[in-house]
């Protein structure tokens, strides 16, 4: 089955491009430098071309502050590109999958958000990304979107200058050997592997709808970052703070805990806990850096 993909070397991406080529697919990866999500022109002749049974889209202009102060394009790239591939998808039978947010929500609740809660965003970025779900749903496709959460993987974070939140922790605890993270911000950090895994039992069963995929289990960043520090044995002084510590021009849900009970409820197997996931993440980075560290002594030594 041939499957073309957006965002193929941003951080949820190339965990899907990889896990999608294992699993026996043919992958059209595009990248930003092969065509602007804007570019509509370029778009439909990438997929007359290709004529794909499946397209997924991870690509999205998200950073929420960049968001906030380019609302045009914010709302170009998440809403009415979206909107253009579905109504394409649509005229050509093709599938849809495209990647949504937990930022479509207020974060007002204290439960974990179900697929039948009314999204209220809080800022450009979740409105955005609301208003390309409602269009792409309004254009008939057949389409599944998938909203996810707190995303960490492997490979870099693009619009986050390269960093995901675990890298970050272990740089400043390294660098200034304390760090102050907010208790008042709850989340469901969620491996991109794991939501690539997920993603070939959905294609199996040809899953369509609006469904939510993060890990079992929340924390509030301050925890996520004690359980960084305590597996790794890094010596750090973990400080208490909350959100108003950190004015920002955007506001943000402070609850955004998703809930997959409809994708169980349908079958299928449960999602790793966020702690799992995270050991999983740290023991791969750890090997990653030995292996670097091996190959560094043995350049130093042929040299
Ligand atoms: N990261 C999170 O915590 C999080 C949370 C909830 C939902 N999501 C959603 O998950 C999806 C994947 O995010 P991610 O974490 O993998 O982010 P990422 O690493 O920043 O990847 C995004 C990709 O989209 C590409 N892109 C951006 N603007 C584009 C445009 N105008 N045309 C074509 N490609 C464009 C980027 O390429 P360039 O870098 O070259 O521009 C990059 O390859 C997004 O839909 C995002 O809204 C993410």
């Amino acid at each position: 089955m041939k499957i073309m993909l957006t965002g193929s070397n941003g951080q949820l991406g190339r965990d899907i491009h990889e896990v999608l080529e294992k699993n026996g697919y043919e992958v059209i990866a595009l990248t930003h430098e092969d065509c602007d999500l804007a570019d509509l022109f370029t778009m439909k002749e990438l997929i007359m071309k290709h004529m794909p049974q499946i397209f997924i889209n991870t690509a999205a202009f998200h950073h929420v502050e960049a968001c906030e102060s380019d609302s045009k394009k914010a709302f170009k790239i998440n809403s009415e590109a979206p909107a253009f591939i579905a109504r394409m998808c649509n005229y050509l039978s093709i599938k849809l999958i495209h990647f949504s947010s937990d930022y479509v929500f207020n974060g007002k609740a204290n439960v974990p958000y179900t697929e039948n809660d009314s999204a209220e965003p809080l800022n450009i970025y979740g409105l955005s990304k609301l208003k390309g779900e409602n269009l792409i749903k309004a254009s008939c496709c057949k389409h599944l979107i998938i909203r996810v959460s707190g995303l960490y993987g492997t490979h870099p974070c693009r619009a986050k200058n390269g960093l995901n939140f675990v890298q970050l922790m272990l740089k400043l605890a390294k660098e200034k050997g304390e760090v102050k993270v907010v208790t008042d911000e709850i989340v469901s950090p969620t491996s991109t592997i794991s939501i690539a895994k997920m993603l070939i039992e959905f294609l199996n069963k040809d899953l369509q709808g609006t469904i939510h995929v993060s890990s079992e289990g929340s924390c509030s960043w301050n925890e996520f970052a004690k359980e960084i520090f305590e597996y790794t044995d890094t010596p750090v002084s973990l400080l208490e703070a909350v959100s108003a510590d950190f004015p920002s021009k955007v506001s943000r849900p402070s609850y955004s805990v998703l809930d997959n009970k409809y994708i169980y409820s349908k079958g299928y197997p449960r999602m790793p806990h966020w702690k799992d996931s995270l050991h999983l993440y740290l023991d791969e980075l750890n090997s990653t850096s030995k292996e670097n560290k091996v190959l560094e002594t043995e350049a130093g030594l042929s040299m």
